[in-house]
């Protein structure tokens, strides 16, 4: 009897470790790997799903074999027996956690001192977040874009900041999440390793356009991102194509539909007609007045439907007096 115990428990053991190393391996949770550190964090998942893996089916098969073994049979109306503890069985389960825990800690400190190191001499790419867009600029190329491009195998350091409340820079592909927090600057570092566009989210609920706070990152090759610094470093020429090419830089398309742009967002008023209707709606401006004064100052007329402070107060600030023109111009052909 007891050798037949034994047996089966050893079974039960085996099966246990079969199944752990097999959704280890097999189970495919995680999106595409595009970064050196997604692979080890996924090392590091993938442990922690297989050791989660055997503890849950160890305790829910126990707690199922409990029920079904010793329920109360019908007819049966005695008492429990009384159990005074078991001193090795209790030695047993804190032990074997306690190592488990132990050991994954360990690991889980050197991924992160792994992934942490700061580089020499990094790309440095500065994140701010704002009600409802992501801005990227690139300090040594002197650009911005509202489109983050990056060459790859080249390590970047994002220093991440916001310009109002709490938002979350989170780039799955990259493995990547940190908050962009008012008044203060965070370092994330990354090394892009597979061209090809991944998506931007905001991770953390900032307000009714936190849904809308999507961008792309474009993984290029260094020629590919070389003629892009390039190509956004000078305005096109053509009134209509400069336009667009500031709406898109100033992320506009994050908040408001435009057809002409092709954006549909409706945090902010559409702004489809606003040449024409623009000319009518405050008293005293004309169509370039009204669109220059919503730029600059938003809150001094705010269009019925819409509150106060959603969008950002400073474009007067960030936009130089050109950049300004282009977009009056292009707004009142709309
Ligand atoms: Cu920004 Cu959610």
């Amino acid at each position: 009897m007891r050798e037949r115990t034994i047996f089966v428990l050893i079974v039960v053991a085996l099966l246990l470790l079969g199944l752990g190393y097999w959704s280890a391996t097999n189970l495919d949770l995680m999106p595409q790997q595009a970064s050196t550190r997604a692979v080890v964090v996924d090392q590091l998942f993938r442990i922690l799903l297989g050791v989660a893996t055997v503890i849950f089916l160890l305790v829910e098969g126990a707690l199922i074999f409990a029920i079904l073994r010793f329920r109360a049979r019908p007819d049966d109306v005695s008492d429990a027996e009384p159990y005074h503890g078991n001193n090795s069985l209790e030695i047993i389960w804190t032990l074997i956690p306690a190592l488990i825990v132990l050991v994954i800690g360990v690991y889980s400190f050197r991924v992160l001192t792994q992934i942490e190191r700061q580089p020499d001499s990094p790309m440095v790419v500065e994140v701010i977040g704002r009600q409802f867009s992501w801005e990227f600029r690139y300090p040594q190329e002197g650009i911005s874009s509202a489109v983050l491009h990056l060459p790859v195998d080249q390590t970047v350091r994002f220093e991440i900041t916001s310009e109002d409340v709490i938002h979350s820079f989170w780039v799955p592909a990259f493995r990547a999440k940190r908050d962009a927090t008012p008044g203060q600057i965070s370092d994330l570092v990354i090394t892009p390793n597979d061209i090809g566009i991944y998506p931007i989210r905001c991770a953390e609920l900032c307000g009714v356009g936190h849904a809308n706070m999507v961008a792309d990152v474009i993984v290029e090759s260094r020629a590919d991102f070389e003629a892009w610094v390039a190509s956004v470093s000078s305005i096109p020429e053509d009134p209509i194509e400069a336009g667009r090419f500031v709406y898109e830089q100033y992320g506009c398309g994050a908040c408001h539909a435009l057809s002409d742009y092709g954006s549909v967002a409706v945090v902010g008023p559409e702004l489809d007609g606003i040449g024409e209707r623009g000319a009518t709606t405050v008293e005293g401006l004309d169509a370039r007045g009204y669109i220059l004064q919503s730029i600059i100052n938003p809150n001094a007329y705010l269009t019925p439907g819409f509150q106060a402070n959603l969008m950002p107060q400073n474009f007067g600030d960030r936009m130089s007096e050109q950049e300004l023109d282009i977009l009056v111009d292009y707004l009142l052909e709309q």
